[in-house]
């Protein structure tokens, strides 16, 4: 879809998400602690703070992949209680993970075109021979704008991390979400292809207009990377700041004492 289709505009005018005091436990430890959360509809968000403080429970929690014990979870302009809401929201969210999991065995293309298999008839993008001409040059174009495309035909496990989480970012923008999630995507990488990478993926996000919200361990990737910081302690935010505001050690100072 085109970025100057009516959705797009509407997107612009909506919240990507919308937390409002929500909990969360998690083997009968509260995990998140009441908390409120609103990303914009083209914001990118950097999510830190120590092992354990929740932020991976947060990312599930936006697409109701963990399940509330109280408050109101508002993703893509819908309350995800309503019935079909998470099915929708899923299906304009992209996710990048630390893992990038791409299928070793199979071409680029075909790791790219398995973005589409939540679509009806997706069963056709297991195999880039079978799948339709459009996906296939949706899946090009996401490779080109990860510097990829001449890689189109190699075997994914021919490829640099940093590659390879690049082509996970194309499958996780090929159906061209609103909202994107991201745990720790450079987390598995040395520090300059992490940096290569992060840099590559907020850029897209910004150029694509989308929400981005991301969960890094390093410091100087969230304050180059993100619109905002977000920083979580125990379930609960004790920061929230515009990154150009941050100010030295501000961000260090979460993960002490
Ligand atoms: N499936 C689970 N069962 C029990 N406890 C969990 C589960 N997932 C996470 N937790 C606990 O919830 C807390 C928050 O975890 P998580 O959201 O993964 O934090 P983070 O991503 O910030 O490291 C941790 O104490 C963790 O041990
Ligand atoms: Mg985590």
């Amino acid at each position: 879809m085109a970025l100057d289709e009516p959705r797009a505009v509407a997107a612009e005018a909506a919240a990507a998400c919308r937390l409002t005091g929500i909990a969360l436990s998690r083997g009968g430890r509260r995990v998140l602690d009441g908390l409120d959360l609103t990303v914009g509809a083209a914001e990118r968000v950097a999510l830190i703070g120590p092992n354990g403080a929740g932020k991976t429970s947060l990312l599930n929690a936006v697409v109701g992949l963990a399940p509330i014990t109280a408050g109101r979870v508002e993703a893509l302009g819908r309350d995800l209680s309503a019935a079909g809401a998470r099915a929708a929201v899923r299906g304009e969210t992209g996710y990048v993970f630390q893992r990038h999991a791409l299928v070793k065995r199979r071409t680029v293309l075909s790791n790219v075109l398995h973005g589409f298999l939540h679509r009806p008839g997706a069963w056709r993008a297991w195999s880039a021979m079978l799948a339709p001409e459009a996906w296939r040059a949706e899946a090009m174009e996401a490779l080109a704008e990860v510097g990829l495309a001449d890689r189109a035909a190699d075997r994914a496990d021919r490829l640099s991390g940093g590659q390879a989480q690049r082509v996970a970012i194309a499958r996780a923008l090929v159906r061209r979400p609103r909202l994107v999630i991201a745990d720790e995507p450079t987390a598995s990488l040395d520090p300059a292809a992490g940096r290569e990478v992060m840099s590559l993926f907020s850029r897209i996000v910004a150029k694509r207009g989308v929400a981005l919200l991301f969960t890094t361990h390093d410091m100087a990737d969230a304050l180059a990377y993100a619109d905002r910081v977000v920083a979580l302690k125990g379930g609960r935010i004790v920061l929230d700041r515009r990154a150009a505001e941050v100010m030295p050690g501000e961000l260090e100072a979460v993960f002490d004492g």
